[in-house]
């Protein structure tokens, strides 16, 4: 029989590793290390497996076509796993990420629209500026010979940028440090994981003092976004054009709830703003903190990268021509090899809403799938040599090539389908801007000799990355 008409496999056919009563393979996820612990399984029994998740078992596949066939085939066939939903809504920050069907269409096109390359190009003197901040820091720090949490520097960043896109405010936590919203939204991200990989929902029977600290910290954010929103209220009211043409996310939702029938609730907005705070601070932040990372190690892709930096920036220290973003072609190449190495987003987690087939394997309604994201990047066939940072592979001829244009779609580090990732632009001119400026300005060099560790806490970290950076 070949594989078109071989009938679909069960998936209580296939390996999985130990299971225990009550519990299956739960107590195995350690939440922040639970990508490696899937990613070795995936190595000890081979793709497609499965999990027992104690209530129901999981499929765990890392096809990318596969993967990409389930992300494209969203919200119809497939949706992001049942909890996510209801734990979001639980805090109250239930938004695009965690909505589904009719609510999250509606949701969909407002914060698209809100990141279009047309938003980020008006915005783009603000971000000129959130940079000179973040150079100004740095500038301290080299003069001081102060060791950097490079992470903790960049979500800061971070924060400030997706504020003054989305929600028209100037919150500057990179010179207040101790900024109430950055303090507490760090906190956020942690605790959704542990709910996310609890084997039971303790905290809707019980209390303990890691929900207590979560409600103190969930509470200060709103209480910022409260802000936020009343402000915006107040822009609108004091400029009618706006409710025609709003002029960031905040205007939009403000203005859609305002609109008859729309179907937007008072929650609708502030979960919305929450959900791009959260989506917009980690996700980049993480990921300039490995590119950063890769290059204070591999000292030759850190004198490119500078080169490159003079070159493009000139007599200036911070990039400030926004049609100039796209000549940074060394920095890119650099950024998508640290995606491939270290996705911050390695594994996503989906259910079946109906029967399918997936990898050969018959699937009933509610099966829930973890794609993992990191395998088809670490192919030696597609990617030679895949272990080593190597940016050159995306440039010159080798980056042209057909099976380089092949290889890159395997690699989906913003997701894919209806539902990839709205801020990827933003995204990639944030990590564009903080690395040019660093490679303009500074040596970064690694402090202490510990390796770094992935750490997950929804979004995948480097732990224990410390560094001194010296002016050039
Ligand atoms: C390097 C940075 C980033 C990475 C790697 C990243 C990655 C991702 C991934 C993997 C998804 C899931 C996509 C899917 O299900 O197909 C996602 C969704 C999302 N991201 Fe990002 N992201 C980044 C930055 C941002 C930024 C800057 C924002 C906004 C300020 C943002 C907002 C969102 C939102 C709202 C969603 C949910 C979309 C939906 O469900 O329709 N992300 N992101």
């Amino acid at each position: 029989m070949d594989a078109l008409t071989a009938a679909p496999r069960r998936l209580g056919a296939l390996p999985h590793p130990p299971s225990w009563p009550l519990v299956g393979s739960l107590p195995y996820f350690d939440p922040p290390r639970v990508h490696l612990v899937l990613e070795e399984w995936a190595r000890r029994y081979g793709t497609p497996y499965r999990v027992n998740l104690a209530k129901r078992w999981m499929l765990v596949i890392d096809d990318p076509a596969e993967i990409a066939r389930i992300l494209r085939a969203r919200p119809g066939a497939f949706r992001r796993v049942r909890p996510v939903e209801s734990i979001f809504r639980e805090l109250g920050i239930a938004g695009l990420f965690s909505s589904e069907g009719a609510d999250w269409e509606r949701q969909r096109r407002l914060v698209m629209k809100a990141f279009d390359p047309a938003h980020l190009k008006r915005y783009f003197p603000g971000l000129v500026m959130v940079t000179r901040r973040l150079l100004a820091r740095f500038q301290r720090a080299a003069r001081s010979g102060e060791v950097l949490d490079l992470q903790l520097e960049f979500m800061r960043y971070t924060v400030d940028v997706t504020a003054g896109l989305a929600f028209g405010v100037d919150i500057n936590t990179i010179e207040q440090g101790d900024n109430a919203i950055q303090r507490h939204l760090d906190k956020v991200f942690p605790s959704i994981n542990r709910r996310m990989s609890a084997i039971f929902p303790w905290w809707r029977y019980v209390r303990l003092p890691g929900d207590v600290a979560l409600e103190k910290d969930l509470a200060e954010v709103r209480r910022a976004i409260d802000g936020f929103i009343a402000a915006a209220r107040a822009r609108i009211a004091a400029d009618p054009a706006l409710a025609l043409q709003p002029g960031n996310l905040i205007e939009a939702l403000l203005v859609a709830r305002e609109a008859p029938q729309s179907g937007f609730s008072d929650a609708d907005v502030s979960g919305n703003v929450f959900t791009v705070l959260l989506a917009g601070e980690d996700t980049t932040a993480n990921t300039l903190a490995w590119l950063t990372a890769f290059l204070a190690d591999e000292k030759a892709a850190q004198a490119a990268a500078q080169a490159e930096a003079d070159a493009v920036l000139g007599e200036h220290s911070v990039l400030d021509a926004f049609d100039r973003v796209d000549d940074l072609v060394y920095t890119e190449a650099a950024t998508r090899e640290a995606m491939r190495l270290k996705p911050v987003a390695p594994i996503l987690s989906h259910e079946s809403n109906e029967p399918v087939t997936v990898c050969g394997i018959a699937l009933r309604a509610r099966t829930p799938i973890a794609t993992l994201m990191r395998p088809a990047g670490l192919d030696p066939e597609r990617f030679p040599q895949p272990m080593s940072f190597r940016p050159e592979r995306w440039l010159g001829d080798a980056g042209k090539s057909e099976a380089a244009a092949a290889a890159k779609r395997v690699l989906m580090p913003f997701g894919g389908g209806p539902r990839f990732c709205p801020g990827r632009y933003l995204a990639m001119l944030e990590i564009q801007m903080v690395t040019s400026m660093m490679m303009r300005n500074f040596i970064i060099e690694r402090v202490g000799s510990e390796p770094v560790r992935e750490r997950n806490a929804l979004s995948m970290l480097p732990e224990g990355f410390r560094a001194r950076l010296t002016p050039r």
